[in-house]
């Protein structure tokens, strides 16, 4: 049989600002269920990116005094400086300002709604956020402002083109009430479904082009740009190729998951849905739906000052810190809060102590004791584990994985091996070789979670020798 193959997609990122904990949540979440698919043989392919045709950018690169295009490429080095270091085993970064890789297959995406007669031209008026990049309605406004952004929408009147998706409302609804388009948790599926219950607008598709805009051109009319939302979607199948070279297009299309904040649910699970079915192309398989990391029980915003920077995490506790804490103790249904002190207590706890301690007396124990290196075999991961990453609920297989960690610590609290090797040195050897052995199938299922770690840990198991301190102790 040939091979599964896996396509998992994070948003592309709004380079307006550097990201903060909440965006890196979204992509280590990511990485870790991917790199779990790599190891069980799967082809894997895994696509993030840069959003770039923004009115954002625009006012950020003025407010910065920068030329637009030299702003983008600044923060987007700065996007995959935090990736490296944070262990982001991506395939492609796409940049929606690429004009060979991106914008061909988003024309030509136009052009297919276009020729199924979904496009139409309409005199607007509408509150535009430029926040949300989306008309809100004056429901959602609270004293004039858009709550989520604490900004006075512009009031904007002009001739756009429209989507039709209105059309698309029941087969769509059809398609996530059966599952062909799954949406995890349930608790958005059911917020997808109410809002497909009430029917679905029309949406404005592209803005007309001023001096200072950027943005993909309409095919046929150079007067409009497309609406950021129409051009970024199309990212999941132009990095693919489409409208260009479309074997990997071929190869990988549909997506298996697009993983999102419920904050872009709308636009992932009606708008782009919508956009697919008018241009005959299949649906993703699954939408999965994260929460949000908020900081003293706040949104993470740049105007509450509560950001929480990974970059200063990064310094101070390392690679495999951070991907441990948003792994295991950020819930991926619920919003999760994160401070600086209980960051610090849980390294302390979790991995100054647990892990890395861990690792230390079992090797300290081999060095000491054993002629040689332990011969380690593979050993299929349990299914507790495996359920748990096929679900992408990786702080249960984070917990698993803690569990074990615990059993063996108190397996060497309860046989005393350092006792043992003095009084039945047979008898000790043997139960130091378990140990380690115990250790290495830990580490095993640490791979996709820890990378960096667990590479260090196998190495010196293979080397039988105490590893570097992994996780120093901080006071
Ligand atoms: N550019 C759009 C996505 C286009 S996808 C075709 C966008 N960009 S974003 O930079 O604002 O957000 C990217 C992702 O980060 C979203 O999934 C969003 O939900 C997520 N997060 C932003 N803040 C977050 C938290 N505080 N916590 C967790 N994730 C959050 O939206």
């Amino acid at each position: 049989m040939a091979e599964k193959k896996f396509f998992l997609t994070t948003p592309i990122f709004y380079p307006n600002a550097n990201l903060h904990l909440g965006h890196a949540y979204t992509t280590v979440l990511s990485d870790i269920v991917v790199r779990y698919h790599r190891l069980q043989k799967e082809r894997v392919y895994f696509l993030t990116g840069a959003d770039e045709n923004t009115q954002k950018i625009v006012i950020a690169a003025r407010e910065a005094g920068k030329p637009p295009q030299k702003f983008l490429d600044a923060r987007v080095e700065g996007f995959k400086k935090l990736f490296a270091d944070l262990n982001i085993s991506y395939n492609q970064f796409i940049r929606t300002s690429d004009k060979e890789v991106h914008w061909p297959g988003a024309q030509k995406l136009w052009q297919k709604l276009a020729e199924a007669g979904d496009i139409y031209k309409k005199e607007y008026e509408g509150l535009y956020c430029v926040g949300h990049e989306a008309f809100l309605t004056s429901k959602e406004l609270i004293n004039g402002k858009c709550p989520e952004h604490g900004t006075s929408p512009e009031r904007i009147k002009e001739e756009n083109y429209f989507f039709r998706l209105s059309k698309y409302t029941s087969e769509i609804k059809k398609r996530i009430e059966f599952g062909e388009l799954r949406v995890i948790p349930e608790t958005r599926k059911n917020e997808i479904l109410s809002l497909l219950e009430e029917g679905l607008q029309d949406v404005s598709f592209s803005r007309p082009k001023t001096a200072s805009s950027i943005g993909i051109p309409v095919p046929d009319d150079d007067s409009q740009v497309m609406y950021v939302w129409c051009d970024a979607l199309s990212n999941y199948i132009t990095a693919l190729g489409y409208g260009r070279d479309e074997k990997l297009f071929a190869e990988f299309w549909p997506a298996d998951v697009h993983v999102i904040g419920k904050d872009i649910l709308r636009f992932h699970a009606a708008i782009w849905p919508g956009m697919l079915l008018s241009a005959g192309l299949p649906l993703p398989k699954t939408l999965f739906v994260h929460g949000f990391i908020t900081s003293g029980g706040k949104k993470m915003s740049k105007t509450l000052g509560n950001v929480i920077d990974p970059t200063e995490l990064l310094q101070e506790y390392g690679t495999d810190a951070v991907r441990y804490y948003l792994a295991r103790h950020v819930s991926p249904f619920e919003d999760g809060d994160i401070t600086h002190e209980g960051f610090k207590s849980i390294y302390n706890g979790d991995l100054a102590n647990g892990l890395g301690n861990l690792a230390s007396r079992v090797m300290t124990l081999a060095q000491t004791h054993l002629p040689g290196p332990v011969k380690v075999e593979f050993v299929p991961y349990p299914k507790e584990f495996t359920d748990a990453l096929e679900k992408f609920e990786v702080n249960r297989a984070t917990d698993y994985v803690w569990g074990r960690i615990g059993e063996l610590d108190k397996k060497i609290t309860e046989t005393e091996p350092f006792k043992l090797i003095k009084t039945d040195p047979e008898k000790g050897k043997s139960l130091i070789s378990d140990l380690v052995r115990e250790l290495a199938a830990v580490d095993l299922l640490l791979e996709p979670i820890l990378p960096g770690t667990s590479k260090k840990i196998i190495e010196a198991i293979i080397a039988n020798k105490k590893p570097e301190n992994l996780f120093p102790r901080k006071e």
